[in-house]
């Protein structure tokens, strides 16, 4: 299914925008990046207390056109959504704090502008998706001084030196950044690109990714938001070591449940679950490296 996303020209668009495209068609995978524009442009306004105080995605929306709406009724969408921002801000923010001039990048950004949280004013950002993606986030987001956007499939091998970053005998880490974008591969390709960033990143890099239980593999369909988009969920996550598994460099430093968004009925509930899921539902993991 393809979802067509009609850009408004410049009837709501910030004077220093410059929409050329006017009518964008979104494969169904895509298309999945309205689900958490949606939360960060408007989900702050139904749980304040997840509030990410994003500066871009209302505009974002806006000039897309795009109804909210439908993605805000998909409430634990929202929730895992404003949960997982929260946290990968703090951790750009504390790993930037430790080397100002690094680089970080997102892997399949989407139209999210974390950089706006992130910037050092000494580091560099790199925004990467697949071609039709950065299309559009040129015509919106275009390249600033300290980032830019780049285009990459990451069911390519390499695609850590087409986007020119560091390599392992270089001293400053990278941070990387790839939410909702692992679960849509096919597992093999989703380990692979847990392989290339243990082969090739720089000791102290970090990479942090979201986690799906392999109970979604195959029932997108059920899903509110992804299942109308026609895309599937391929990779999801028996128990934490398959995380590690790809290549011996690999260290689990962390791995949260959105289950603490619910309160202590929330991680009660998961307690109960987690001897036959392994993983959290859904979750948050941080990656380094043995070195
Ligand atoms: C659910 S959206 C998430 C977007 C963004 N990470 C966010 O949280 O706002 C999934 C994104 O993954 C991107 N994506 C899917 N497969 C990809 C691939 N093989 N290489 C690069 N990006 C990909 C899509 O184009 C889309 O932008």
């Amino acid at each position: 299914m393809e979802t067509v996303t009609r850009l408004c020209g410049h009837r709501h668009c910030p004077p220093h925008w410059s929409c050329q495209v006017r009518e964008q068609v979104l494969p169904a995978i895509p298309s999945t990046l309205l689900i958490p524009l949606a939360a960060r442009a408007a989900g702050g306004t139904r749980f304040p207390w997840l509030d990410c105080d994003d500066h871009h995605a209302a505009d974002l929306l806006q000039c897309l056109d795009a109804d909210p709406a439908p993605y805000l009724a998909d409430a634990p969408t929202v929730v895992n959504v404003l949960w997982r921002t929260r946290l990968l801000k703090a951790a750009g923010q504390d790993f930037f704090a430790r080397h100002p001039r690094a680089t970080g990048v997102n892997l399949g950004c989407g139209l999210s502008s974390h950089f706006q949280w992130l910037d050092s004013g000494r580091n560099h950002w790199i925004d990467a998706d697949l071609p039709e993606v950065i299309a559009l986030r040129t015509a919106l987001l275009p390249d600033g001084t300290h980032r830019h956007n780049a285009v990459v499939d990451l069911r390519q091998p390499g695609w850590w030196h087409a986007l020119g970053l560091p390599g392992r005998e270089q001293s400053t880490p990278v941070f990387l950044v790839c939410e909702g974008v692992l679960m849509y591969l096919e597992p093999a390709q989703a380990r692979a690109v847990l392989r290339e960033f243990a082969e090739q990143a720089p000791p102290g890099s970090q990479l942090v990714l979201d986690t799906l239980s392999y109970l979604a593999v195959g029932h997108a369909r059920l899903h509110a938001s992804v299942g109308p988009t026609g895309a599937e969920f391929r990779w999801g996550v028996h128990w934490a070591g398959e995380l590690t598994d790809p290549h011996p460099r690999l260290e689990l430093q962390a791995l949260r449940s959105a289950a603490e968004c619910y309160g202590p009925g929330g991680l009660w509930a998961e307690s109960c679950w987690q001897p036959w899921l392994g993983t959290p539902l859904y979750g948050l993991a941080t990656l380094g490296l043995r070195d």
